[in-house]
């Protein structure tokens, strides 16, 4: 059962206002609703009134009326999950349908639809949980305004939009701007708020609450503080005012993703709202910021304006995250925020693009829209309109962006729309760039030079190529905009960025006047998704590394001379001659942002060396590369003991925690030479950092080490002893021991693990954190018994039936496994026809795991 774009048509009936009333109880909570529809924009079609298809699951139907009477059964007919009533029982000219449906929250374990989070009644109904409260439309071009009356035997109880009236026991919402039913939420239980104040640049009052259980609140702070900080920025950089008179957000334990963006109501995973220097770490403290800033920003790219079907959520979700990156982007460090970003883009993006399920930002087909919500929607979708902004510059950004939110506001838009208003706002036209959302692949860009002497000319010549990706054989060109800068062999800028737009397979671009062979910087600030080549010695790439005025070439440049030298250890061969050198001219660089020097001292990931060994078409051994980048760290830690300790102890942050990017940045840099040093000293300075750290980021980075150099009993005894009630915390514990621990070990003790009893499979954190803490573990995983495949097949196997979208996520740790030794892949493949054998196996999983195996 696969949906397509191109059967989309518009809904024939225009649905006014939606009255929803649930009587709350935890087995069986009634909700009735009465929807008033009037004839659709296009009048009848051809073949007259039209028939009013709705949406429903697992819903227990107690009664449906027209008008106030019983549909005769002889006009409704059942589908899978629709219910169909014949246009023959319906005035053309418009009528009120209801429904009284019951549900079974407590049963809900798939955690969409309406369920119980710790004694908590939550939603999650993006993108088809709706459907699993009551029937609807449940399509995101269906938007109405909400009325909801709540009656539930809870002190707090909240829905979408201003509230209205309440009293004991019952609460009523109505919420003014016509949303789809993806974007309703509902909200019932025992939680305490921490409340300020944002006054809206017209001078509108707008209450916030972020609700928390009791006993939460005082890791509720720094949330609200973000959320503050979103609202004034979104004015600031975008024009864009909040519009209801309250503000609620919601921190629940059990959540299948980050948070969700639901009206005036969004609910977060709790990972992503608690926060307090001894539970937290500096990088869960940006992340909040970001996702808390991600979630209110769709309140305009999203909720004001939504997409027409499920195959445009990049649109909404790419400019979203580009929008959040931005801003963080401005509350932290530009640049620093730019190389995490592209990190955390080839490190999931990239493998994506590579693998079986490469799909484009803007995919056609889908079989669960859930498997959807992927980097390259969201990652892939964000750096598109990067380049986008920097084809049009800035103020062809900003144009564009105003008149999408002057001619979109309240509609269902698309991708079309999108690109639309940037061509009608700059007069530019579009048609290439559009390429970028509907084709797979990440292109292989490739530079060669050419210097004339005499002329004082150099040629850089590029050529593009992408290699095919499922059900994509072909990929022409595509516009890519480079960004180069040119700099003279004694370390001077010569040609500040330029940005060069390269539209055909190959294509030149020369460079005039210049009195020397200058050193060229390219892809500046990555400038596209791409990944590049060029014939590149590893002196010149050390010279970059020391002269380059791009932060982020410069890291790159780095980054190419490490990667390098473990792929060559990892061979059999030496490590680059001008790497070591070159980290010794990091580690003096005191001037440096300590940020920054953190990202270039830390060697790439396993998994980024088996990337890279893959794509120069090489197969990856998880063994030999574990064994090589270990060799580099001790290299590095003895050749520069002295420098790595002092820049250890100079890094020491001294005072109160305070969760800022400078003082973040110190933690980071020195816990990165902790991490190197760690390999040499035999765990004494990670035992000593966990013995006086204050903060939950040194804890942390001391534990890795302390497992690291296999000595972390008594600190796991203690961290347990300590915070064995903090689920957050706990989950840290689960996560670092599996993904720190010597692959020849890591599988077993992810299995002792999950037999303990406070391994409570059923939270989606839980389970992710032990999984994911294994499948990070890149020679563990890949340990060439089979060990981690097993155990982690074993367990997706016992996840399905209780959460299917969770358990769906977690396949994508084998989408890479045809990179491998073809005794690991007989493994993996076994494991994969497990699932798919497996009787009653839900959609969500079969969709990834038949187009991992490819029989899409
Ligand atoms: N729209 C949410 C966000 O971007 C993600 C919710 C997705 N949920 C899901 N079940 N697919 O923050
Ligand atoms: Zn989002």
């Amino acid at each position: 059962t696969e949906t397509r774009l191109a059967d989309w048509r518009p809904y024939p009936w225009k649905l006014d206002s939606t009255r929803l009333a649930f009587t709350i109880a935890p087995q069986a909570t009634t909700v009735e609703s009465t929807l008033v529809f009037g004839p659709g924009e296009n009048g009848p079609g051809a073949e007259g009134p039209a028939d009013l298809v709705l949406d429903g699951a697992g819903l227990n139907t107690l009664a449906l009326t027209i008008d106030g009477q019983t549909i005769d059964e002889t006009h409704v007919s059942r589908g899978e999950e629709t219910l169909t009533i014949a246009a023959a029982a319906l005035p053309p000219g418009g009528f009120t349908f209801a429904a009284r449906v019951q549900i079974d929250p407590a049963a809900n374990t798939a955690l969409e639809g309406l369920y119980l989070s710790g004694g908590i009644y939550c939603t999650q109904c993006e993108a088809q949980g709706f459907r699993h409260i009551t029937w609807y439309p449940d399509r995101p071009d269906v938007m109405a305004p909400f009325r909801v009356r709540i009656t539930a035997d809870q002190p707090v109880i909240l829905s979408n939009g201003n509230p209205v009236g309440q009293g004991e026991g019952w609460a009523e919402w109505d919420d003014p701007w016509p949303k789809p039913a993806y974007l309703f939420a509902l909200v019932a239980g025992d939680l305490r708020a921490v409340s300020g104040a944002f006054t809206t640049m017209s001078g509108r009052k707008v209450a916030l609450n972020v609700w928390v259980r009791p006993g939460d609140e005082d890791r509720a702070g720094f949330a609200l503080e973000a959320l503050k900080k979103s609202m004034r920025w979104d004015e600031q950089v975008y024009g864009r005012e909040y519009d209801l008179d309250v503000f609620n957000i919601v921190a629940v334990d059990d959540f299948n993703m980050g948070a969700m963006e639901n009206k005036g109501l969004n609910i977060f995973n709790s990972k992503l709202v608690l926060a307090s220097p001894e539970t937290a770490t500096d990088t869960d403290y940006e992340r909040i910021e970001a996702v808390i800033a991600h979630e209110y920003f769709h309140n305009w790219t999203g909720n004001r304006i939504t997409c027409r079907d499920w195959f445009q959520l990049c649109l909404k979700e790419g400019l979203t995250v580009f929008r959040d990156q931005q801003f963080t982007s401005d509350m932290r460090s530009a640049p620093v925020k730019r190389i995490e970003d592209v990190l955390n883009l080839r490190g999931r993006q990239f493998r994506e693009d590579q693998g079986p399920l490469a799909h484009p930002p803007r995919p056609d087909h889908y079989q669960e829209i859930n498997n959807f919500y992927t980097a390259t929607v969201y990652e892939k979708g964000a750096e598109v309109i990067g380049m986008l902004k920097r084809l049009v510059g800035d103020d062809g950004y900003a144009k564009a962006l105003d008149l999408y939110f002057q001619r979109h506001d309240g509609h269902a838009a698309t991708i079309e729309d999108w690109l639309k208003v940037f061509e009608d706002a700059t007069g530019r036209d579009l048609s290439q760039f559009k390429r970028w959302y509907v084709d797979a692949g990440t292109p292989r860009l490739t530079m060669t030079e050419a210097w004339d002497g005499d002329a004082g000319r150099l040629t850089l010549r590029f050529t593009q190529t992408t290699p095919p990706t499922p059900g994509q054989p072909d990929k022409p060109p595509r516009v890519i905009p480079i960004a180069v800068g040119l700099i003279s062999p004694n370390g001077d800028e010569v040609l500040p960025t330029q940005v060069l737009e390269m539209t055909g397979a190959s294509q030149d671009f020369t460079f005039d006047g210049l009195a020397a062979r200058p050193v060229v910087s390219v892809l500046r600030g990555f400038s596209a998704p791409v990944m590049l080549e060029r014939p590149i010695d590893a002196a010149t790439q050390a010279f970059l590394l020391a002269h380059d005025t791009d932060p982020f070439t410069r890291w790159e440049a780095g980054r190419a001379l490490a990667r390098d030298s473990i792929i060559a250890m990892s061979q059999g061969g030496k490590p680059s001659a001008e790497y070591i050198p070159a980290v010794g001219r990091l580690l003096a660089d005191t001037a440096a942002d300590p940020a920054f020097r953190a990202l270039a001292l830390r060697l790439p990931s396993e998994e980024e060396i088996a990337t890279a060994i893959n794509a120069a078409g090489d197969v990856p051994d998880p063994d030999r590369i574990h064994a090589a980048r270990e060799a580099l760290a001790r290299d590095i830690a003895t050749t520069h003991r002295a420098a790595l300790e002092a820049t250890y102890d100079a890094m020491a942050v001294p005072g109160p925690y305070a969760p800022d990017a400078g003082p973040a940045g110190q933690r980071a840099l020195r816990l990165a030479a902790l991490g190197l040093l760690n390999r040499i000293d035999g765990g004494a300075r990670a035992a000593a950092l966990w013995e006086s750290a204050g903060n939950m980021t040194e804890k942390q980075g001391a534990l890795m080490a302390l497992i690291e150099a296999d000595r972390a009993g008594d600190a796991l005894a203690q961290m347990e002893a300590q915070f064995g009630a903090n689920r957050l915390v706990m989950d840290k514990w689960f996560m670092v021991q599996p993904l720190a621990a010597s692959p020849d070990r890591a599988p077993e003790i992810a299995a002792a693990l999950a037999e303990r009893p406070d391994f409570d499979w059923k939270n989606p954190n839980r389970f992710r954190a032990l999984l994911g803490g294994l499948a990070a573990n890149h020679a563990g995983f890949h340990r060439a018994d089979g060990a981690g495949y097993r155990f982690y097949t074993d367990w997706l196997l016992r996840l399905d039936p209780v959460n299917p979208q969770t358990t769906a996520r977690l396949c994508s740790a084998f989408e890479t496994f045809r990179r491998y030794d073809p005794a690991r892949q007989a493994l993996v493949r076994a494991e994969l026809q497990r699932l798919a054998e497996q009787p009653g196996l839900s959609r969500n999983t079969a969709e990834m795991v038949g187009r991992i195996l490819g029989y899409d």
